[in-house]
């Protein structure tokens, strides 16, 4: 019951601000309840005064029935010669309490249907706001996928049942309420006769509630599965297709819809048993009302007329505890929604404090104190220790094998994650101090996996300042080496727009585009996460002639796996599992005979054995043709 309320307190906040509207839209929904029961009143005085009477010559007082008396007052007197007249008149009463009855319907689920509408929208807001703010360590432990369907599909869950059920559950308490009122005011007895059963549908649906959250939480889990696995297969696609793996996607995409199934058919069940016992339960708590009413008018302590109007108001109350099981369920599916929901809105937002050091420019000075990082708390250290030292402007390399820990460096520098021991300091001042927002505006990576934005060339280019004028964004992509390819290969130049995922760029081709991105952003230390490592040599080559002129006075790191990429580095520092092992100029190194220069030798190695083998293919080349040649001479 406490998670009930938890879910409920979450839904009024979600709904909170248009409150005022939903209580407009509840009045006017208790009016429409209110016309609604004057409805078997009609039909009451309908057959108490027309029929009885004509057919009798009864005229039933209707004693405490204070409703039909006042009913009776608008009616023209009770007379042989009236008995049209009367009918015409509660003809025309009906007729007005049904128009009033839809007015205040429809105008209430007007007002409450378009709260709903903007209240939903608010949240799928915050929600988008929220996730934009969450550290990078919640992006590492939940999936894209999962993100997605609860953004989507558990919005859509409560839009739903905001729509349909809280008003839905207003008019069934006051539809209750107002037909048991009725009736007790009439024969208490008979009244509490007719909600009898009351408390046994109260118990089965309380129990139904809880099994239905629980099925549908491993129901909604499944779904995130499943969506999460579509999402990847689809950036994953040419993976599969390369590898041919496309019956092993569908077989694990098969798989994995099943268990959705699974746990769809268990909700299926439950409502199977769930609906035809409500009814069981719901006829014969009719069948009871009718059996008693016909005993009462038998006993002559009932009117026909009242017991065709207590009847009604006793099937008034017996519906909505039928509906009372709807709406439980949906309120068990709208509040695993909403609790989903909340665990990305209440997920602490990323520190944004600190200093933006007024706006002014870095100077570029960098120091690694003896950092230590892992990114889960229970796996080993990523970073053990890690001391360096880059000074103002200075052109320094990361260099080491895959996995020691270079990229994660860079993390802790532009405050994505946070060093669990040690201090990283810039300008001398420690790196916490600083706002992550001004340390991102003031260092620009070139991060190692580049990714672009489903829009123009111009606009990916432009992004970190959408205004920046056209030469700037040429200017920047000529530093990249890839304005001439712009500008000859792709069909609208800096306006063609990247497919998803950039698909329609090569892999060189999205390196320096990203590459161009980070250098409009004129930023005061560059960092350039293996942002090379997909561009040929000479490319290569012509990249780094150009950000010569750029890096000169600018603090700028290098990561890299080739050592001709860093080796006119001011220094290089070489990474192992995550420690720093060696440190220097290139010529330091090599004559340092450490690790530097085995990777130095391998390297040089492969270099050469390429030369050789190029070498022979031509010679090979040159041979068969000379044969060919000859042979065809011969011919
Ligand atoms: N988001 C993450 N969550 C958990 N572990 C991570 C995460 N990113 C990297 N790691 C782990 O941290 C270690 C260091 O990774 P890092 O990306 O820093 O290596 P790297 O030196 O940049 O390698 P490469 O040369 O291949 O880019 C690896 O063992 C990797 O498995
Ligand atoms: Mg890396």
């Amino acid at each position: 019951m406490k998670e009930v309320m938890k879910s409920l307190k979450k839904l009024f906040e979600i709904l909170g601000k248009w409150k005022y509207e939903y209580i407009a839209a509840s009045m006017l929904l208790i009016l429409s309840v209110g016309f609604r029961l004057l409805e078997p009143k009609i039909l009451q005085i309908a057959i108490d005064k027309i029929i009885t009477f004509f057919i009798t010559g009864k005229n039933i007082i209707p004693g405490d029935d204070k409703v039909a008396g006042y009913i009776y007052i608008l009616l023209p007197e009770l007379k042989i010669e009236n008995a049209v007249i009367i009918l015409v008149y509660l003809g025309i009463i009906f007729l007005a309490i049904a128009l009033l009855r839809g007015i205040t319907m429809l105008s209430s689920s007007t007002i409450s249907a378009a709260s709903t509408e903007k209240a939903i929208k608010k949240l799928r807001d915050r929600l988008f706001n929220h996730l934009q703010h969450l550290p990078m360590k919640f992006f590492g432990t939940t999936p894209t996928g999962e993100l997605i369907q609860r953004c989507t599909g558990d919005v859509e869950t409560v839009r739903k049942f905001a729509t349909m059920q809280v008003t839905e559950s207003i008019r069934l308490t006051a539809i209750f309420t107002g037909a048991f009122i009725m009736m007790f005011m009439v024969n208490s007895i008979y009244a509490l006769i007719a909600v009898m059963l009351f408390p046994v549908m109260i118990i089965a649906s309380f129990y139904f509630f809880r099994k239905e959250g629980e099925i549908w939480t491993k129901h909604e889990a499944e779904q995130d599965k499943l969506t999460a696995m579509v999402q990847e297969n689809l950036s994953g696609i040419r993976v599969v297709k390369a590898f041919a793996k496309e019956n092993y996607e569908i077989e694990k995409f098969t798989q994995q819809n099943e268990e959705k199934r699974r746990w769809g058919l268990k909700l299926l069940k439950l409502h199977m048993l769930y609906w035809p016992g409500s009814d069981v339960l719901v006829y014969t708590q009719l069948a009871i009302s009718l059996f008693a009413g016909g005993y009462f008018v038998l006993n002559n302590q009932l009117s026909v007329g009242e017991f065709t109007a207590f009847y009604t108001y006793a099937s008034y109350v017996t519906w909505p505890m039928r509906r009372l099981a709807q709406l439980v369920s949906e309120m068990g599916m709208t509040r695993v929604a909403i609790e989903r929901i909340y665990s990305i809105l209440d997920y602490p937002r990323e520190d944004y404090s600190g200093s933006s050091n007024g706006g002014r420019e870095l100077k570029g000075k960098i120091e690694f104190k003896d950092v230590t990082f892992k990114y889960e708390d229970d796996e080993e250290n990523i970073l053990n220790g890690i001391s360096f030292k880059i000074n103002q402007g200075e052109k320094v390399a990361l260099l080491g094998p895959t996995g020691s820990g270079k990229s994660t460096i860079i993390s802790l520098l532009m405050k994505f994650y946070e060093p669990v021991s040690g201090m990283i300091m810039i300008d001398n001042k420690e790196l916490g101090e600083y706002s992550p927002g001004y340390i991102r505006s003031k260092i620009g990576v070139v991060l190692q996996r580049a990714f672009l934005f489903s829009t123009s060339i111009r606009d990916n280019i432009a992004y970190s300042n959408p205004d920046t004028h056209i030469d700037q964004i040429v200017e920047s992509a000529k530093v990249a080496n890839i304005h001439d390819i712009i500008n000859e290969i792709f069909p609208q130049s800096y306006e063609t727009v990247i497919g998803e995922k950039g698909v329609t760029l090569s892999g060189g081709q999205k390196q320096r585009v990203t590459l161009a991105r980070t250098l409009i952003k004129n930023p005061d230390i560059l960092v350039l996460d293996d942002s090379t490592s997909a561009v040929d040599t000479e490319t290569e080559f012509e990249i780094q002639k150009a950000l010569r002129g750029i890096t000169r006075s600018k603090t700028t790191i290098v990561i890299a796996h080739r050592i001709t990429s860093v080796q006119d580095c001011d220094r290089i520092i070489v990474l192992d599992k995550g420690r720093v092992i060696e440190e220097g100029t290139h010529d330091e190194l090599i004559k340092k005979n450490g690790f530097y220069k085995k990777i130095f030798d391998i390297q040089i190695s492969i270099e050469d054995e390429i030369n050789e083998d190029i070498e022979k293919a031509n010679t090979d080349n040159k041979k068969s043709k000379n044969i060919s040649n000859a042979l065809s001479t011969l011919k």
